[in-house]
């Protein structure tokens, strides 16, 4: 028996789906920490007095808390999600249980947590994500506010009781319960006047300011495999660009810069990372060049629309390392290219993903080798 089953009582959670998540017999729309979350969320609110327009939850993976919390009578709960994945599946969810139009999706900002007294949280992996939701819950909800942070054993560190001390007088761990546990934090501190997030960083080198939030990927840094890649610009089409992935969006902000009458289309399913990529647009003068858009391998762009596409693809899904996420978006690569357009993809050479560009966009070859990492330069077929 998976280590998450059990009896759920009366919410169909059986029912929750991940789509278009990756979907596997391994991957369940729900885990242990959701469980403990919606359990102590329900029973705290309860006990409160708490109407659902005064919680709020973050990091709520596919809907299994505050469908939940609906389900129980709360509604007008505001609900964040970082990744558009997370925010399809959570409607079509909410749709299947007939429970739509009961929560509210909110972006992070002041109005996820105006009043909010209980806040329901995932745990996210990254501190500096942890970090920017605990100063925005002490920022911006009610002065009684509690905050629930629930995770896996396995994935929780003590630095995130100290991330949550910063925030907040009292954080309290409690004991384990099937392997999850929940951290409590109450009593905000007055937080600084400038929010810690996003953090601004110079690249003189290349010529770059990046802005990051703190789920975005490599924070503010350039990651090795990005600077490599944007080594090769200057070999690059001049066209209409796409950045799949965009993170803090070093890419296309690169490739705008150096090919002044090109436009480009930044794209990421992260929403942090969404925010991150127009900070970093508009610190490098870039507005107006290059749009940046909150999707799905690059869903929303239209097939064949693309001279080049940029690509530093993910290699990890979930805590699980996995080729299935670089691999989606190779596919959406081929997808959006132009017959003759060509995909830039930068690896970790371990990885090499040349046969997999040649299978799925069309002749791939080698354009450069560093001792870790690899760029292709892959033609799409006609
Ligand atoms: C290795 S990072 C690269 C970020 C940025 N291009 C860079 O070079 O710094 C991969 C990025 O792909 C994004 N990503 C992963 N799967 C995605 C998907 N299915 N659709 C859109 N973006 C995705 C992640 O959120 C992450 O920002």
């Amino acid at each position: 028996m998976h280590d998450d089953d059990r009896p759920t009582g009366a919410f169909p959670y059986e029912r929750l789906r991940r789509f278009p998540d990756v979907e596997a017999p391994n991957l369940q729309a729900w885990d242990a920490t959701d469980l403990l979350l919606a359990d102590r969320g329900t029973a705290d609110a309860v006990q409160r007095g708490l109407t659902g327009r005064e919680i709020a939850v973050i990091g709520d993976n596919y809907g299994a808390i505050s469908l939940r919390l609906a389900a129980a009578g709360f509604v007008g709960v505001r609900v964040h999600q970082d990744l558009a994945t997370g925010r399809e599946a959570f409607r079509r969810n909410a749709e299947e249980l007939g429970l739509e139009d009961l929560q509210i999706p909110s972006e992070l900002e002041r109005g996820l947590l105006d009043g909010a007294r209980l806040v329901l949280l995932q745990l996210p992996r990254g501190l500096a994500e942890l970090e920017e939701y605990a100063d925005a819950v002490a920022r911006w909800a009610a002065p009684d506010v509690v905050l629930v942070a629930g995770g896996r054993v396995k994935h929780m560190t003590l630095a995130m009781n100290d991330v949550l001390g910063k925030a907040f007088e009292v954080v309290e761990a409690e004991l384990a319960v099937r392997k999850s546990r929940l951290l409590v934090a109450s009593v905000p501190r007055p937080v600084p006047e400038r929010p810690p997030f996003p953090v601004r960083a110079a690249h003189a080198d290349v010529g770059l300011v990046l802005y990051a939030h703190g789920g975005a990927f490599a924070g503010p840094r350039l990651d090795l495999g990005t600077r490599f890649l944007l080594g090769f610009l200057d070999r690059m089409p001049a066209g209409e660009a796409v950045d799949l992935g965009c993170g803090t969006g070093a890419l296309a902000a690169g490739y705008a810069l150096a090919h002044p009458d090109a436009v480009v289309v930044a794209t990421d399913r992260s929403a942090a990372a969404v925010r991150s990529a127009r900070e970093t647009v508009a610190a490098n003068g870039l507005e107006g060049r290059v749009r940046v858009e909150h999707d799905d391998a690059g869903a929303l762009l239209p097939e064949a629309s693309a001279d080049v596409v940029l690509l530093n693809p993910p290699f990890h899904l979930g805590a699980s390392v996995h080729a299935g996420g670089a691999l989606r978006l190779i596919e959406a690569a081929a997808r959006i290219l132009r017959p003759g357009g060509e995909l830039w993809t930068v690896y970790n050479s371990h990885l090499d993903y040349r046969r997999q560009l040649r299978t799925v966009v069309g002749r791939t070859s080698v354009e450069g080798q560093s001792g870790k990492f690899t760029v292709t330069r892959s033609v799409r077929r006609p």
